[in-house]
């Protein structure tokens, strides 16, 4: 059992991940780098970045300002959707490390599976980008290679063309949006599967049934929607820009939620999904990349 957010989980390819991560998505209108620069004081190492969030360059200056190892550092980023295709992602790749400083990347992601609706070719696509990160990988410039917002049919066209096998999913997940489904298939898959927003960006903090889960356990709302992802075996990457709440998202080692309690947060009305749907809905299209 894990006993802090240093503890891992050994991927199927031999990678230890962190078994908590901090998420850097949109402090827009705050300040990123003093946040950044906060959760490396707060005890986070493995850190949660995106082409997309604008906020690799802030990430790569507070670890380099941090003094401590890279090799301490646990850093996964994703290419945005219109950069995926073959060498679309290894240039999508470059940019990334140079703005995080950093001469490799623990695990490198797709965002998203397919870009806007009425994007057919997306299978084809997907396969190009996989194959410029199975190259990326092969050549040890990341530790490991993954997938975010795909569901079992979008991880069927790569398991069933690839080479080498994705090693996460980082899916919207939080109590009310468990997405058991895609649960399943990613573990049947030997897939570790990690929850963004695992919050609900926030909006999970008033619900009533987890609020009175929360007085039931003498703990936040935030801690206990963390302690049912990790007692789940799913990776919450958890986002906060107070080093107060950075360290209470990190209180979740000395409690446990009972087998029956976790079975009824796992059936709580599903009506809280906050996200784009990968199918459905068109992700917001990135404006400009930085160079
Ligand atoms: N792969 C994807 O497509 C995708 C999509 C979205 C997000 N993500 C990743 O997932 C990370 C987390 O998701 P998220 O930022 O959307 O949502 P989140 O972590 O579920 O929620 C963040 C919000 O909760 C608040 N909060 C955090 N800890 C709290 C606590 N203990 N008590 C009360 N409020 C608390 C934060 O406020 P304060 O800042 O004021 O503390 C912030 O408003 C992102 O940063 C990003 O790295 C990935």
């Amino acid at each position: 059992m894990m006993k802090s957010i240093r503890d891992c989980y050994t991927l199927s390819n031999g990678l230890m991940i962190p078994c908590m991560g901090f998420g850097t998505y949109n402090a827009k209108g705050g300040d990123n780098l003093e946040i950044n620069r906060t959760a490396i004081a707060a005890g986070y190492r493995y850190f949660d970045t995106a082409s997309l969030y604008e906020t690799e360059r802030v990430l790569g200056q507070a670890i380099a300002e941090s003094g401590i190892p890279r090799e301490e550092f646990f850093i996964v980023s994703k290419l945005w959707h219109d950069e995926r295709g073959y060498r679309e992602a290894k240039e999508a790749f470059e940019r990334s490390l140079s703005r995080l400083q950093t001469d490799y990347l623990d695990l490198y992601l797709i965002h998203w599976p397919r870009g806007a609706e009425g994007d057919t070719d997306w299978k084809e696509k997907d396969l190009d980008t996989w194959r410029a990160l199975e190259e990326l990988y092969q050549a040890g410039r990341i530790k490991g290679l993954g997938l975010s917002n795909f569901l079992p049919h979008h991880v069927e066209n790569i398991l069933k063309n690839a080479e080498i096998k994705p090693l996460v999913d980082q899916l919207e997940l939080h109590p009310g949006y468990t997405q058991e489904a895609a649960v399943r298939y990613c573990e049947e898959n030997g897939i570790r599967v990690q929850a963004w927003s695992p919050l609900g960006r926030s909006a999970m903090l008033e619900n009533p049934i987890l609020k009175a889960y929360a007085e039931k356990y003498g703990r936040s709302v935030a801690q206990i929607c963390l302690r049912f992802l990790l007692q789940k075996g799913i990776i919450p990457i958890v986002k906060s820009s107070a080093m107060e709440r950075m360290k209470e998202n990190q209180d979740i080692f000395s409690f446990e939620i009972s087998r029956e309690d976790m079975s009824f947060i796992n059936n709580m009305p599903q009506n809280t999904w906050l996200g784009e749907h990968p199918d459905f809905a068109i992700p917001k299209k990135k404006s400009n990349f930085e160079q």
